[in-house]
């Protein structure tokens, strides 16, 4: 497993060239302004629960690395409910008509991040081997440490300008990303041991690639809504481009 634990590495350094995650490590940009993507994160946050609730969790198991993945996934499955505490303290929460902000959560602006946890599901679904599933998630982790590092970075500016605590985007959610949850001491050792056949290795590479190629064209798509929405209305659609008009 070492190896794809290598190739996970290299993707996350990949990750942190992206445009997006640039932006938000220009500290000359005003912190908020870093943040203005985050509505459009909003179909990933709120599906994220049921993606470990109803698809990367599997009860019951005797499989140890199965049992790693369900840890994480009761980890995982309540924060959303940290991301609509942040999105009131952040000042996105617009009152918009529902269906307004259900054709923003379906519009196409928002299709790639939109799709990432669908796909990430056809991915476990079809893949039933559990080193294979380990490696999913493994590379799921992965990202959520790379977007919570900067995250947090800002959120630590905010939380001194304003005397505001976020619960998603904070420090506090990095650490617990990062951590340990209960009943995986040593986790680590375990799953770099494992060891793997040479197709195996391969299929999780291929799955490793996937998951930061979905996660790449979100981060791509909230770069997209940085540029073409505004903070002050942060759910309107963009009025269309020249070219686009072009019929
Ligand atoms: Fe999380």
């Amino acid at each position: 497993m070492n190896e794809v634990l290598a190739l996970i590495e290299v993707k996350k350094q990949e990750l942190e060239q992206l445009p997006l995650l640039k932006y938000m490590g220009n500290e000359s940009i005003e912190p908020l302004k870093r943040l203005a993507w985050i509505p459009c994160l909003a179909p990933f946050a709120m599906s994220f629960g049921d993606l470990n609730k109803f698809v990367l969790r599997q009860e019951p198991t005797n499989n140890k690395i199965q049992q790693i993945i369900n840890i994480h996934t009761y980890e995982d499955d309540h924060h959303w409910q940290w991301f609509l505490e942040d999105i009131k303290k952040l000042g996105f929460d617009h009152s918009i008509p529902f269906s307004n902000s259900l054709k923003f959560m379906w519009s196409h602006e928002t299709h790639k991040t939109r799709l990432v946890c669908h796909k990430i599901g056809l991915l476990y679904t079809f893949n039933t081997d559990p080193i294979l599933r380990l490696a999913i998630s493994e590379a799921i982790e992965a990202t959520g440490h790379v977007i919570l590092y900067r995250t947090a970075q800002i959120a630590k500016e905010l939380t001194e300008s304003r005397k505001q605590k976020y619960r998603y985007f904070g420090q506090s959610h990095f650490d617990v990303e990062t951590g340990h949850p209960m009943g995986t001491e040593n986790v680590e050792e375990f799953i770099a041991s494992l060891e793997l056949s040479k197709e195996t290795k391969n299929k999780a590479f291929e799955l490793v690639e996937a998951v930061f190629g979905a996660f790449t064209e979100m981060f791509h798509e909230c770069m997209e809504y940085i540029i073409n929405y505004s903070l002050e209305q942060p759910y309107t659609k963009p009025a269309k481009k020249k070219h686009e008009l072009v019929m």
